[in-house]
């Protein structure tokens, strides 16, 4: 088992990452002191294929109940979020008694907000069980639920006190879900680690079947973002690079209504898109946009062509929460392994590369 510390003062906790590691979870809820009711939150399928068996583990030593919210997005709701408080009330959960998601992002994001509110905030672990969950949602403590007006509207920084990456629940995956935790890891290495983003050049296609490599690329990416979110928790600068590829991938995202694009497809545009307007902005050089786009092409880029137009993409930009006094963020890389956050980006230059791509 490998550990990464989120260094936080007195909100510090460790990150757990291994094969089996689901199996010893009441040593881990041990270490962290006396805790008499637990509540496990997860969704159906995630139930049946492994909260049900840390459900039973559990029982041994705490009194433990699990609510199960629905496999979508629509979960992330204030009614799903009520249905939440409403068993924990019923339950009489208290200040000591602990919340702990298991699931991928959505089961993850919806339970930290709830932890984060009930009692004005109770403890909770991680359990992320998709690729994107384990590298990436998991990690930093951003909770929420949607509003239906934008994602992540009403939300908070809520910590966890522990994150349990057990990667053998990635078998069960789907090969769309773990493409985009993949594009996540591409991100992270484009972003800060070369020596990563090489070992994806070399291995993309065995990383899901080799368990030392699966292990190793989750461990380097938490490692990443747990330095980035120790650095700036609440997202006043630094932490914003983790958006590469994000703010054209978002506009994608919201106009294809979440469902032309999945998250991942949508970043892995973002990013190729990003890397050129690197080049053409001269932040870099063309092999460090080739590079990127090669990779992004070799886990596959999507090739659907969309059908919005670039001012549809462009006010979608300039909607999104990565506005800042009206100027549009962008997240460049001026070589592989190193970003840098720019607000003076040409909007010729952007509105050219993203026509470019879709004609
Ligand atoms: P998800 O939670 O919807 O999970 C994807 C699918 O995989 C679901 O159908 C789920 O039931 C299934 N699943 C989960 N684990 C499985 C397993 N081991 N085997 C088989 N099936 C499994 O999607 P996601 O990509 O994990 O998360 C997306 C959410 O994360 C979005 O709501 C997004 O806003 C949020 N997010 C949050 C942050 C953050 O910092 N908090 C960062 C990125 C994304
Ligand atoms: N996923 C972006 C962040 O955690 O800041």
């Amino acid at each position: 088992m490998k550990t990464v510390i989120v260094n936080l003062k007195e909100r510090s906790y460790k990150i757990l990452i291994g094969s089996g590691l689901l199996r010893r979870i009441n040593d881990f809820i041990g270490s962290l002191g006396d805790m008499e009711k637990i509540m496990i939150i997860t969704n159906p399928p995630v139930f049946s294929l492994y909260a049900k068996g840390i459900e039973n583990q559990i029982r041994k030593n705490y009194k433990v109940t699990t609510a199960i919210v629905p496999d979508e997005e629509r979960a992330k709701s204030l009614k799903w979020a009520k249905f939440l408080y409403d068993k924990m009330v019923k339950e009489k959960m208290e200040r000591g008694s602990l919340v702990i998601t298991v699931g991928g992002g959505v089961v993850g994001d919806l339970g930290g907000f709830v932890a984060s509110t009930y009692m004005r905030g109770i403890p909770y672990i991680q359990v992320p069980t998709t690729l994107l969950a384990q590298v990436d949602s998991s990690i930093g403590g951003k909770v929420a639920i949607d509003h239906p007006l934008g994602k992540n509207l009403i939300g908070s920084f809520y910590q966890p006190k522990q994150v349990i990456i057990d990667s053998d629940v990635l078998e069960t995956l789907p090969e769309k879900e773990f493409k985009n935790g993949m594009a996540e890891i591409i991100k992270m290495a484009a972003i800060r680690d070369k020596e990563l983003f090489s070992i994806l050049e070399k291995k993309l296609y065995t990383i899901s079947q080799d368990k030392v490599l699966l292990n190793k690329v989750i461990f380097r990416s938490c490692l990443h973002k747990a330095k980035i979110v120790e650095q700036d928790e609440k997202e006043k600068y630094l932490r914003a690079i983790l958006n590469y590829g994000h703010t054209i991938g978002h506009a994608l995202e919201s106009l294809g209504k979440y469902h032309t694009l999945t998250h991942g497809e949508a970043v892995l545009i973002g990013m190729f898109l990003a890397a050129e307007i690197s080049y053409k902005t001269g932040v870099c050089k063309k092999d460090v946009m080739d590079r990127q786009q090669n990779l992004i092409r070799l886990l596959g880029l999507p090739g659907k062509r969309l059908s919005f137009s670039i001012k549809k993409v462009m006010e979608a930009m300039e909607r999104d929460k990565k506005v800042k006094k009206g100027k549009i963020r962008f997240v460049l890389t001026k070589d592989i392994g190193s970003a840098i956050i720019r607000e003076d980006v040409p909007g010729e230059i952007v509105s050219s590369v993203i026509k470019n791509f879709f004609q």
